[in-house]
């Protein structure tokens, strides 16, 4: 399993999800935790947060320490857990996926992702795709956690968390992130996944977790994401030609990002979503369709929750 966590949110998640793979002596976990050479702040600084976002939209990932694999061991299962940044997987995930070791590491090897972030991260996982179908990774189950809040809380609490550091700072708005009881609850997929590995299902192409409704994707967010995505690569490619990550002349153009940013936050998005709502009942059939093709390969049923919810 991989790990990474600034505030720890991600590594609670994946506790739960290995804690019975680790309980069951048949069941050899290893974990492998992610340095970045330079490491991100948390919280973060305003510069050093905005910094970040035209290497996560371009995928340009940083240097790691050394890590302890060497890409010849032969994991039967391995869990992928990241967070979403600017759109895309985390740089240190991202780094991960293109260093050397993964690429050995996971050609024709089962992967289920987990993802823990505010709330989109449906294209982050099709960059995802991307970066394992290069490894020759078989992609098997999806799980998301997200902020219950509603879109237009959490774009604004969420960034107050982690430039702060405090899930609740406006004390009158509900606290940042994957709420107590999902993560709790994320146990359900550790036993899951025990009980595959004991009957050797992770050698098939089937989903591992079905019926525990590992995701519940949301496609009333996919014009945010898509407008997103695109000013992030675009803007990113302008800052990434004025400097190198950190460097003062990018600063400028930061500001200047961040005042087209609000803007397209309180305009963009509430529109797309309020237009979204008026043209629920034409697009019924297209919605369903696509809430079909993000919640793949776990889907969003049910229908196993009563045998793993302790
Ligand atoms: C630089 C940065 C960018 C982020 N961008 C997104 C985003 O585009 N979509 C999203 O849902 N969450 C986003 N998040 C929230 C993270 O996905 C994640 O939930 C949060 O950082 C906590 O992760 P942790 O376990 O590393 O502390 C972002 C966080 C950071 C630090």
């Amino acid at each position: 399993m991989l790990s990474y966590s600034q505030s720890g949110q991600l590594a609670e998640i994946t506790k739960r999800i290995v804690e019975p793979l680790q309980q069951d002596g048949r069941i050899a976990v290893h974990i492998e935790t992610l340095r970045p050479v330079n490491p991100y702040p948390f919280p973060w600084g305003f510069f050093s947060f905005l910094d970040a976002f035209p290497e996560s939209a371009h995928m340009v990932a940083p240097p790691l320490k050394p890590l302890s694999l060497t890409g010849e061991e032969d994991f039967d299962l391995v869990i992928l857990p990241y967070q979403v940044w600017f759109l895309a997987p985390s740089l240190p995930i991202t780094a991960f996926l293109k260093h050397p070791v993964a690429k050995r590491l996971l050609a024709g090897k089962p992967v289920v992702t987990v993802i823990a972030c505010r709330n989109m991260w449906m294209l982050a996982q099709e960059k995802m795709k991307t970066l394992l179908d290069v490894c020759d990774a078989r992609l098997l189950d999806n799980v998301v956690l997200v902020d219950p809040s509603p879109t237009m809380v959490s774009l604004f609490t969420t960034p107050l968390w982690l430039l702060s550091g405090k899930r609740d700072f406006l004390k009158v708005l509900p606290p940042a992130g994957v709420d107590a009881a999902s993560i709790q609850a994320a146990g359900r997929f550790g036993f899951a996944l025990r009980d595959a590995l004991r009957k050797n299902e992770e050698r098939g192409n089937a989903p591992l977790l079905t019926g525990l409704k590992a995701v519940d994707s949301d496609p009333n967010l996919l014009v945010s994401e898509k407008a997103g995505t695109r000013s992030f690569y675009l803007w990113g490619k302008l800052l990434r030609a004025v400097g190198e990550p950190g460097q003062l002349r990018r600063y400028p153009f930061l500001i200047l990002y961040v005042i087209f940013l609000i803007a397209l936050i309180l305009t963009v998005v509430p529109l797309s979503l309020l237009i979204q709502v008026l043209l629920r009942p034409l697009m019924r059939r297209r919605f369903a369709a696509l809430k079909q093709q993000f919640d793949l390969p776990s889907g969003s049923g049910t229908e196993r929750m009563h045998l793993y919810e302790h």
